[in-house]
């Protein structure tokens, strides 16, 4: 597949680092942008500046990139994580950028848009837009982990929600132990 993922400057960059980290090493097209809110971000929760290998990287003010046009062929868009003004901007139709541009794009030509965003607690607009967003035909995944694979570490705790954005996008993974009932 041809894949687009995009980092905006919600906290969490933990999410795509293990996510890239994940899809480098696979046969899958992965072309990267970054807000330059995420990129400060990045540098600050993970004390390391985004290593581009093994990924065609995009500036976010690059509309030549092939994506930012309905006519080339991409599949799937995932923005992780999305912030809420990000998400509001594209929920607005406001393409001013290339990652808002590329998801409008991904709107129009109904393929798999899919956002995760991290804010809380939310307030109605930002419910109100990933309603709107949801009625377009995006998938939200909200970078909400879950703990019943009893995780271990930090990277265990964001693979929990790795695991979900992946069996969303359609692409087999073991990052998580997978739910299994328990005795009480
Ligand atoms: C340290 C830090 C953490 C932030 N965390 C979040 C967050 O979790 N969710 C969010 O929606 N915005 C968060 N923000 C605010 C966004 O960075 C801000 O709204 C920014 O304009 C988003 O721009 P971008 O979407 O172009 O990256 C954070 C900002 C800072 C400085």
């Amino acid at each position: 597949m041809k894949i687009v993922i995009a980092i905006t400057g919600a906290s969490g960059a933990i999410y795509p680092r293990e996510l890239l980290n994940f899809l480098r090493p696979s046969s899958h097209e992965i072309s990267v942008v970054l807000t330059d809110n995420a990129q400060i971000i990045w540098k600050d929760e993970l004390g390391e500046l985004f290593n581009s290998e093994g990924l065609k990287l995009f500036g976010n003010k690059d509309f030549k990139a092939p994506f930012a046009s309905g006519s080339a062929k991409y599949d799937q868009m995932v923005i992780l994580p999305c912030s809420m003004g990000t998400l509001g901007r594209i929920a607005h139709g406001i393409s001013n950028d290339l990652i808002t541009r590329t998801a409008d794009v991904f709107l129009k030509e109904k393929r798999k848009l899919i956002l995760v965003p991290r804010d809380t607690p939310y307030h109605l607009i930002h419910v109100e837009n990933m309603r709107l967003l949801m009625l377009a035909g995006a998938t939200i995944i909200p970078a909400t982990p879950s703990f019943y694979s009893k995780p271990k570490t930090v990277t265990e705790v964001a693979n929990t929600v790795i695991s979900r954005v992946l069996d969303q996008m359609g692409i087999g993974n073991d990052l998580m132990k997978r739910y299994e009932g328990f005795e009480i």
